[in-house]
C-alpha cells in the first residue's frame, strides 16, 4: 500500500529502527528493492531525483512504483520525490501522486548556490502548508551536503557544482535546526554532517573529524521528536569497487559511510537513510563482470545480465534492511 513518509517514520521512531531510502530510475532497481523487502518483510521508501525524472520520465517512474505496490500489496511503500529544487517541482510531484516530497531549500533553485536561512524557511513553509493540506509528507534540508575533508560541496564528485564552503555551512547548526523545525513543521529533516553525494566521499575510512556523528547526536538531543535524514549515505562497498576495477573499470580508491556509523545514527534519531551510489556500483560491477567473462561472449539476452544485476542490487538492499532494523516490520 502507498503510505506517507510520516506514517512510516513515526513507526520507525516508535520501534527504534531506520529505513533505507533507495533512489530509483528503472525496473531492475525497483525489482531489487521489492524482492529484498518481500524476503525480509521490510517497509520500503523509493525516491525519484530530478535526474531520474529526466532519464525515465515522471509517468514511467510513477507507474513502475504503482506496479510495485500492486505486486506487493502487503508492503507499505513511500513514493518520495528527492531534492525538489523549488515549491513548483514539489507541487507537481504531489499532483502526480507522490506521498512525500523533499523541498531542498539549502540551495537556490539552480541547485548550485547556497541559499540564505530565510529563503530556506520561506520555501519550506510554503511546501509544508500545501502538502499537509493533502496528507503528503515533507522533508527539508538544513546545511549544505559536502566534504568536511576538502570543504567542497556539489554533486557526484564531492566538489564541482557548489564549490568551497566553510564548516559552518557544511555542519547543520543545533539551534538553527530547532528554530527551523519549530517554524516550518517539517516531517523530517536532512542534516549536513560531512556526507556528500556520489562515490567520492572520503579518501580514507572516515573518522569523527570528517563524519560528525557527534553533531548528529547534539541535534537529536535538542530535537528528540524530529525524524532525521542522512543523505549521501552509501557505504561504497569495497568488494564492488574491486570487482569494477578488476573488470575494466577505473574508479579511484574511495570510502563511503560505514554501515556501523549509520546504525549509530539510527540510535540517535536517524530514520531515513538515502542510498543511490551503492546500487549503481552493484549494477555496474555485476555487468562488468558478466561482460568480461569468457563463457558469456556469445550471450545477448538482456534478461540474463540485467537479472544478475538485479540480484546484485538485491544483496545491498537486504543487507541495509537488516542492518538498519526495518526487516520484519512490513
Ligand atoms: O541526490 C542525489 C542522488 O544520488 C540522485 O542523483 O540526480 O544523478 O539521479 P541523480
Ligand atoms: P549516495 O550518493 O551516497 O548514494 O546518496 C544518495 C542521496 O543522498 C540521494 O538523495
Ligand atoms: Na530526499
Ligand atoms: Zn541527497
Amino acid at each position: 500500500a502507498l503510505v506517507s513518509l510520516r506514517q512510516l517514520l513515526d513507526h520507525a521512531a516508535e520501534h527504534s529502527y531506520g529505513l533505507p531510502a533507495f533512489n530509483v530510475n528503472n525496473l531492475e532497481q525497483i525489482h531489487a528493492i521489492m524482492q529484498a523487502a518481500d524476503a525480509c518483510d521490510s517497509p520500503v521508501i523509493m525516491q525519484a531525483s530530478a535526474g531520474a525524472r529526466k532519464y525515465a520520465g515522471e509517468p514511467f517512474l510513477r507507474h513502475l512504483i504503482a506496479a510495485a505496490i500492486e505486486a506487493y500489496p502487503h508492503i507499505p511503500v513511500v513514493m518520495h520525490q528527492d531534492h525538489g529544487p523549488s515549491p513548483a517541482v514539489c507541487i507537481q510531484a504531489m499532483r502526480s501522486g507522490f506521498s512525500s516530497v523533499m523541498m531542498d531549500g539549502s540551495l537556490m533553485e539552480d541547485a548550485k548556490t547556497p541559499s540564505s536561512y530565510e529563503y530556506n524557511l520561506d520555501v519550506t513553509k510554503k511546501v509544508v502548508e500545501i502538502a499537509h493540506a493533502i496528507g503528503v509528507s515533507v522533508e527539508a534540508e538544513l546545511g549544505v551536503l559536502g566534504s568536511l575533508e576538502s570543504g567542497l560541496a556539489g554533486e557526484e564528485d564531492g566538489g564541482g557544482a557548489v564549490g568551497k564552503l566553510d564548516h559552518s555551512q557544511l555542519l547543520t547548526g543545533v539551534e538553527e535546526a530547532a528554530d527551523f523545525v519549530a517554524k516550518t513543521g517539517v516531517d523530517a529533516l536532512a542534516i549536513a554532517i560531512g556526507t556528500s553525494h556520489g562515490a567520492y566521499k572520503f579518501t580514507q575510512p572516515p573518522t569523527g573529524e570528517v563524519l560528525s556523528i557527534k553533531r548528529l547526536k547534539e541535534i537529536h538531543a535538542r530535537l528528540p521528536n524530529t525524524h532525521l535524514v542522512m543523505h549521501g549515505s552509501s557505504s561504497v562497498p569495497q568488494e564492488w569497487l574491486k570487482i569494477i576495477n578488476q573488470n575494466g573499470g577505473d574508479i579511484h580508491q574511495t570510502y563511503g559511510v560505514p554501515v556501523e556509523e549509520i546504525v549509530e545514527g539510527i540510535k540517535h534519531g536517524v530514520r531515513k537513510v538515502n542510498i543511490d551510489t551503492d546500487l549503481r556500483m552493484a549494477m555496474t560491477g555485476s555487468l562488468r563482470q558478466f561482460f568480461s567473462q569468457e563463457q558469456h561472449k556469445a550471450d545477448f539476452d538482456p534478461r540474463k545480465y540485467l537479472g544478475l544485476a538485479t540480484t546484485a542490487m538485491q544483496g545491498i538492499c537486504t543487507a541495509r534492511y537488516e542492518a538498519f532494523g526495518s526487516a520484519g516490520w512490513a
